[in-house]
């Protein structure tokens, strides 16, 4: 479950050029939900994403992902907690990687790497059968 209680973000505060992009934002989502966020250019539905990832610190409120709090939590620690694919694909990808490294990259989301790890047979089979639903062909 992913709570929001009251965010608020203002860019560039007390400036000429301040900007109240998020203010008193709630919202409640439960574990499958699946939600459109729609508004016009500079609605702050990038600014939204961008404070439940922790790109930028919120202002006031705070964000509760399973029970736990996570508004202060610097990008990198929240990023055990949640997975988002960006606008830009090159942002969440490594373009010199193979598709199947990328995927195992991120299977092991949160998880201690080490230096050797490789991907096992049933993976590949399961990245395969995932991949096979996009009906790209990217599976071969
Ligand atoms: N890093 C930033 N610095 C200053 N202003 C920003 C920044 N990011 C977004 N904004 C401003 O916040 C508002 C919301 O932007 P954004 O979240 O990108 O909107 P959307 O994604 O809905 O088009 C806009 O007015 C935008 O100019
Ligand atoms: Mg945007």
């Amino acid at each position: 479950m992913l709570t929001l209680n009251g965010v608020c973000k203002t860019f560039n505060a007390g400036t000429i050029n301040e900007k109240r992009a998020l203010v008193n934002v709630d919202l409640h989502l439960e574990a499958g939900d699946f939600v459109t966020v729609i508004g016009g250019n500079g609605a702050g539905k990038s600014t939204l994403m961008n404070m439940i990832a922790g790109v930028y610190p919120i202002d006031a409120g705070t964000i509760t992902l399973d029970g736990l709090n996570i508004s202060r939590l610097s990008e990198p620690a929240r990023a055990k907690y949640l997975g988002r694919v960006f606008q830009d694909p090159m942002m969440g990808t490594a373009a010199d990687m193979q598709i199947i490294e990328n995927l195992a990259m991120a299977k092991r989301r949160g998880k201690t790497r080490t230096l050797a790890w490789g991907v096992t047979r049933s993976e590949k089979d399961e990245y395969a059968e995932r991949l096979r639903e996009l009906g790209l062909g990217l599976e071969k």
